[in-house]
């Protein structure tokens, strides 16, 4: 399985404008001072070929979905292999969800004893805000037992040499702020920093994420922070990072249909710091005054990925996105949703979008993307000639 992997990334990567997986020689937290830009969990998203594709973009690190600690300690098989990496991945950061010290404790030897030297990091889910998770009392609504919640990562920390962190929320319920307060007990229990998403659980994705909220918590803690919310673009991603202050940016919707965001903000990253020699507040400054982001790209994924990637590399992309489903066992049902992310913006996607909805293997799949790409090539030759006036 693994060859197979390895030979579709070396013969599909460079046409879609990815590139080699890099594997960061110094540890997590560490290397997201020069790295800062992280893939960020998404249940029923971040399997092995998304995350492969995301590393091929230029993330150093990713996470995996979130796995569940009761169904790790069943043996389930299903669960287990959620928090696999794949051979063509050099690392990853596992991420479990519960509510039982005993069982997170139980659940981090098996992690630990499954991923050797590719675990990371283990960090703990306090974030999720779907009812089927929280009235278990877990997810978010460990933000409304901090007691249990410190229990958790104390638990973990007795049986893994990884950092533990935690992702939690601005707050649970609507309007009440507790992520610096709870932050701060995280942090005497040992974590070594925190993801913050900034919504309430209880808006769950809706509204927009308050990066004050974020900024809040980084000003109230002494460990890392990672912010996360609303990052949809390589210029957000930079964005965030200097208007929070935080160590790190998770990039999460913000993939869909763009693995390169990662090197993308890497490298505005990378021009600001050399233009400003590292001083944050002028960054901050310049990024008020719109100096390297047009505010008419603000939240414009469409016109991000087009003025970067072509869209010949856009649909090769998704042709290696699809072929590493496949070569991963994952559910062809996925790529549905990504033939839809990688049209996003394009002519005739609507239309395109409902055949790709009927396609159920691969070579469905790859019938339909052949004939896009082929009615793409059509309407290049059509304009050419309209322009040229023939
Ligand atoms: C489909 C989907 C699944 C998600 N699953 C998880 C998860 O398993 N664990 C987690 O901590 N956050 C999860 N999240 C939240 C994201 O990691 C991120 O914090 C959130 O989407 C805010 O970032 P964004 O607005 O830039 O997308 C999920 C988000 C989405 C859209």
């Amino acid at each position: 399985m693994s060859s197979d992997v390895d030979s579709l990334i070396s013969q599909y990567a460079p046409a879609a404008d990815l590139h080699d997986i890099v594997n960061p020689q110094v540890p997590f937290l560490d290397s997201c001072k020069d790295m800062p830009f992280l893939a960020a969990p998404m249940a029923g998203v971040t399997n092995s070929a998304y995350r492969i594709m995301n590393r091929l973009g230029g993330a150093q690190y990713a996470y995996s979905e979130m796995v569940s600690v009761a169904g790790l300690c069943m043996k389930n098989q299903a669960t287990r292999e959620l928090c696999l990496p794949h051979t063509a991945e050099p690392n990853l950061i596992v991420q479990l969800f519960g509510s039982d010290p005993v069982q997170f404790q139980r659940a981090c030897a098996l992690v630990g004893e499954l991923l050797g030297d590719k675990l990371s990091c283990i960090d703990i889910n306090m974030a999720c805000p779907v009812p089927k998770v929280t009235k278990r009392g877990e997810g978010s609504a460990l933000m409304c037992d901090p007691h249990r919640a410190c229990a958790l990562v104390r638990a973990c920390l007795r049986e893994v040499r990884v950092p533990v962190t935690c992702k939690i929320r601005r707050g649970y319920y609507m309007d009440h702020e507790s992520a610096a307060e709870f932050g701060r007990a995280l942090q005497d229990a040992g974590a070594s920093a925190l993801a913050v998403h900034g919504r309430f659980a209880k808006q769950l994705y809706k509204g927009e994420a308050n990066w004050e909220s974020i900024k809040r918590v980084v000003e109230a803690v002494d460990i890392p922070v990672i912010a996360s919310g609303d990052v949809m673009s390589a210029e957000d991603a930079c964005r965030i990072l200097y208007k929070t202050q935080a160590h790190a940016v998770l990039i999460a919707r913000g993939t869909y249909g763009n693995p390169w965001i990662f090197d993308d903000a890497l490298k505005i990253f990378n021009k600001k710091k050399l233009l400003l020699k590292g001083n944050p507040s002028d960054l901050s400054a310049l990024l008020d005054a719109g100096l390297y982001n047009s505010s008419a790209r603000e939240h414009n994924r469409h016109a991000h990925i087009t003025d970067t990637h072509s869209i010949s590399a856009r649909l090769n992309a998704l042709e290696l996105h699809l072929r590493l489903l496949a070569a991963t066992h994952a559910h062809m049902a996925r790529a549905r949703s990504l033939c839809s992310w990688y049209l996003y913006g394009l002519s005739h996607a609507a239309l395109w979008r409902q055949k790709f909805m009927t396609a159920t293997t691969l070579d469905e799949f790859l019938h339909l993307l052949q004939a896009f790409k082929e009615q793409v090539q059509t309407d290049k030759q059509v304009s050419q000639e309209m322009s040229s006036g023939r």
